[in-house]
């Protein structure tokens, strides 16, 4: 059987032969994103759609990546921006957000630390969560449009309708992160093309609405749109059920993390393909919103004291504290990686290619299975 069971309208739209887009996904990689250019690129050459992790770079950083990027494939590529909003803090320098932290958070972090019996690293890696503000990545949409990328993806908040109509203006699709019904049924309003529905299984940030209850809510709430399913879909299975609910793609995260060319170091890699589906967790305490990673003796405590974490980028900043000081500890167990509930389905690291056309190929197999299943007779 050919793969045009696959072909939706979402293919048209992006001009990609397979409704596979690979999420974009930034933090987890120490420095830089674990949606590189070399993983974007390697997803759109095999038919699906690439996007760049575009947060947790600075500026300067970014639009070398992109550059990067665009000289690594001509075919259809997508960048991820967030646009955080609600309480989020106005940026500044590393310096200026720390002096915001109030001084017993900082404390309760030594706590936990000394408890690991780990002392805080004395050089930590920049912070990709100073990147983590509206201002910045206003700057770097300007190198979008420049660019001409020819998707634009965001999450985390609303960038307003401006950006909607600039990003349209230079010919580029816009698809926006929804985790209700509600934030889809905004989107709309505000002029995306695509919705993707993420699910509470979801690796990263999203809400709390399983992706089984969600995707036909979204999908029945944004039509004509096309909606995609985004959280816990890892293979082929998840990709027929994912068309079943009536989304017209998917949006992959984890699986692809788990990819050769993926920023993501070794030592992750390999907590990943060591978790399963009980080792993750949602809460705010890696960075101020909801956001699903493997569970660690940070969220422990935070929770235990009930302590309220604070608004974007200071709880990220005070998570790259502990972080940082417990991988310099090489206590990587306790890290906290972010990944989704769909990871306990990964046991082998591939290449982007061979991830998804094995995600293809299965869900022929799938597919011709249940026609076959439910023959009249
Ligand atoms: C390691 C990692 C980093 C992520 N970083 C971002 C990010 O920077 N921006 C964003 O919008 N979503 C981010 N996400 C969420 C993904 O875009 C996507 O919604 C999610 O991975 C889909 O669920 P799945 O992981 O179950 O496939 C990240 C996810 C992972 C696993």
């Amino acid at each position: 059987m050919g793969d045009t069971f696959l072909h939706t309208e979402l293919c048209d739209m992006l001009g990609i032969r397979y409704p596979i887009l690979q999420a974009g996904m930034g933090g987890n990689a120490i420095r830089g994103a674990v949606s590189n250019p070399e993983l974007a690129a390697a997803v759109s050459e095999a038919g699906g759609l690439g996007v760049l992790g575009g947060a947790p770079w600075s500026v300067e950083e970014f639009a070398h990546s992109v550059k990067v990027l665009k000289s690594l494939t001509s075919k259809p590529v997508g960048v991820n921006l967030v646009f955080p909003g609600g309480d989020a803090i106005a940026g500044g320098s590393a310096q200026a957000l720390a002096a915001k932290i109030p001084q017993e958070y900082k404390e309760f972090t030594r706590d936990i630390l000394g408890e690991l019996k780990v002392e805080e690293a004395e050089r930590k890696p920049e912070p990709p969560h100073l990147y983590l503000t509206r201002e910045v990545s206003l700057r770097k949409l300007e190198i979008v449009l420049e660019e001409k990328v020819s998707v634009l993806v965001y999450s985390l908040g609303d960038p307003g309708p401006e950006v909607i109509d600039a990003a349209h203006q230079a010919g580029i699709t816009v698809i926006a992160l929804a985790g209700t019904v509600r934030q889809a049924v905004r989107l709309k309003a505000e002029g995306v093309d695509a919705v993707v529905a993420v699910g509470y299984e979801a690796g990263g940030h999203s809400g709390y609405i399983g992706t089984l209850a969600l995707t036909p809510q979204v999908v029945d709430a944004v039509r004509p749109l096309p909606a995609l399913a985004g959280g816990g879909i890892s293979d082929g299975r998840g990709l027929v059920a994912a068309l079943a609910l009536g989304a017209a793609g998917v949006w992959v995260g984890t699986r692809f993390m788990l990819s050769h060319e993926s920023a993501t170091v070794p030592w992750m890699k390999q907590l990943a393909l060591d978790a399963t589906d009980t080792s993750t967790v949602k809460s705010k305490f890696v960075s101020g919103k909801p956001n699903r990673h493997l569970r660690s003796p940070w969220d422990d405590a935070w929770e235990e004291a009930a302590r309220k974490p604070l608004p974007i980028p200071l709880q990220g900043l005070l998570f790259w504290d502990y972080f940082a000081s417990v991988t310099e500890a090489r206590a990587y167990e306790v890290s906290g990686e972010t990944m989704g509930q769909g990871v306990g389905l990964i046991n082998e690291i591939r290449p982007a290619k061979q991830i998804l056309e094995d995600m293809v190929a299965e869900a022929a197999e799938v597919y011709k299975e249940l026609g076959g299943r439910f023959t009249a007779g």
